[in-house]
């Protein structure tokens, strides 16, 4: 089974957020399941960097104008890689969407108009003589992948899409559409149109053989319109080939056992290291020595994520004994509240704006409990981080928060299966009685540990993801 795989930033090379982790690790997962699995991505100054020696393959003419587009091949996470450069369009550092002020690239619409059309050439050999069985793409970024092969009709590849965020669209004016080189008749309501304009994941999610989506719970409230983010009724009509695949957790990387980031290693038998972490954690903070729990949080600061509900409910939270360690970075009011929070609440709350992978790491290793109170969240890794390293998670009853965290409610408690917080509405209420609840238990350090010993013991390898996808990618070439 020869399948190509296109995304745009891998672990550890360019990371923004769990997209990263997830192409750092899935493509390795389904090369041990027995697929031929070699990763498509822009040459990125990171990545090429990242992916070694590049041996150029093949040079060709752009369909976009400007400069030849060159296709090398190097190799990342174990896998091979063929990346592509075409003059400056990639050659950029930092962020892979945005400049350093935080706007959109003017020139988006080319830079991944071009990634998707790299996907496609595969299929003629025009790049190599391997010819991928599936071509399988991801987020927006990838979108036109399916319609480039839709549109060069006959013997194709199967094409699988998934959705890792439906609240990024690649959403471009109308104009724009000229400039992709594909079949007027492309841009219509049963094609990349949306509401007059051109739109890369609908590309993708109307195009592509099958669509899945990084969570089973997700999978079906996509298919609403409360999360569908306006694609809702496209993703009903295509219910037959959209299905959710649970996102795994990558243990060569998120392993309290071996993490050379954190203070002391811990396992579940040994957890006299992870008090260790917590009080080194309070220092590095400037936290007071306490005997309340610790709550943690590593996000974007995006309102997807809910902090604002946190933000609310932080005096309370104080005043009950608990202390905050937040670490994030994104919308300026979300940052400058944090921050005015943990001058007022010295000692208390901490909070370092910024993105810093070690740092985060020593947040899941130190922290009692994980807050992920988020308004939708398809996946969501940190909660299953948070897992490992026995902090409970407290998240709100979305997504793939709901696939992964099993509520201290009776009956969780009753059968074992409890590790953590779930609570329901995207209010400071529900945030404010799951808080009270997790106090509680906190009052009770026997079952404390109970949950804490089943939170670290779940098993999110990504063995089972990479079998249902190799499953997928089997229903679409039987003979592969
Ligand atoms: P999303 O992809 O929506 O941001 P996920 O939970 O899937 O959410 O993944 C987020 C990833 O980004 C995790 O690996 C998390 O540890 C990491 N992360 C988020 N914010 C930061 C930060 N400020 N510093 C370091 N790592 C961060
Ligand atoms: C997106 C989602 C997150 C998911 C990640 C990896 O960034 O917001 O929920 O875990 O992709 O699939």
């Amino acid at each position: 089974m020869r399948v190509l795989y296109a995304s745009t930033e891998i672990y550890p090379a360019l990371k923004t957020g769990g997209l990263a982790d997830v192409n750092g690790a899935l493509p390795c997962a389904l090369a041990d399941a027995g697929a031929d699995v070699r990763l498509l991505l822009p040459a990125f100054p990171a990545i090429a960097q990242a992916a070694g020696v590049l041996r150029t393959v093949i040079s060709l003419p752009s369909p976009f104008g400007g400069a030849t587009v060159r296709v090398a091949r190097g190799e990342l996470a174990g896998v091979p890689a063929y990346l592509i450069e075409a003059g400056e369009l990639f050659a950029r550092a930092g962020n892979p969407y945005v400049d350093e002020n935080g706007r959109d690239w003017p020139d988006n619409h080319l830079r991944f108009a071009l990634l998707g059309w790299a996907a496609a050439r595969f299929a003629d050999g025009t790049i190599d003589d391997w010819r991928p069985d599936i071509v399988h793409s991801h987020d927006w970024h990838t979108g036109l992948a399916p319609a480039y092969l839709a549109a060069r009709g006959g013997d194709r590849p199967a094409t699988v899409f998934t959705v890792h965020n439906l609240g990024y669209q690649g959403d471009f004016p109308a104009e724009t559409f000229r400039d992709l080189a594909l079949p007027a008749n492309f841009f219509s309501i049963y094609g990349l149109e949306f509401y007059g304009r051109v739109n890369f994941m609908k590309a993708g999610l109307h195009y592509a053989d099958r669509i899945t989506t990084v969570s089973p719970t997700y999978a079906a409230e996509i298919q609403t319109p409360e999360f569908g983010f306006g694609m809702d009724g496209l993703l009903r009509s295509r219910a037959a080939v959209l299905s959710g695949i649970l996102n795994g957790v990558d243990r060569d990387v998120w392993n309290p056992a071996t993490d050379p980031a954190i203070a002391v290693h811990y396992g579940e038998k040994s957890l006299q290291g992870k008090a260790r972490c917590r009080t080194a954690l309070r220092k590095a903070c400037g936290l007071a020595v306490s005997d309340g729990p610790l709550f943690g949080v590593v996000s974007r600061l995006t309102s997807q994520k809910g902090l604002d509900l946190v933000l609310a409910a932080l005096p309370a939270l104080v005043a009950a004994g608990g202390q905050v360690v937040l670490l994030g970075a994104g919308e300026a009011e979300l940052e400058a509240g944090f921050l005015a929070a943990a001058t007022q609440f010295a000692g208390a709350v901490s909070v370092r704006i910024g993105y810093d992978e070690e740092f985060a790491h020593r947040i899941f290793a130190g922290s009692d409990v994980i807050l992920v109170p988020s308004r939708f969240e398809p996946c969501g890794l940190t909660q299953m981080y948070a897992l490992a390293y026995g902090a409970l998670p407290l998240v709100r009853r979305v997504g793939g928060l709901v696939d992964t965290v099993g509520d201290a409610d009776a009956q969780n408690l009753a059968a074992g299966t409890a590790t953590g917080f779930v609570f329901a509405d995207a209010d400071v209420k529900s945030l404010q009685a799951a808080l009270n609840r997790a106090f509680l238990l906190w009052r009770q350090p026997r079952q404390w540990s109970l949950l804490r010993r089943t939170a670290m013991q779940q098993d999110f390898s990504w063995a089972p993801a990479a079998r249902s996808y190799l499953a997928l990618y089997r229903e679409l070439r039987p003979l592969a």
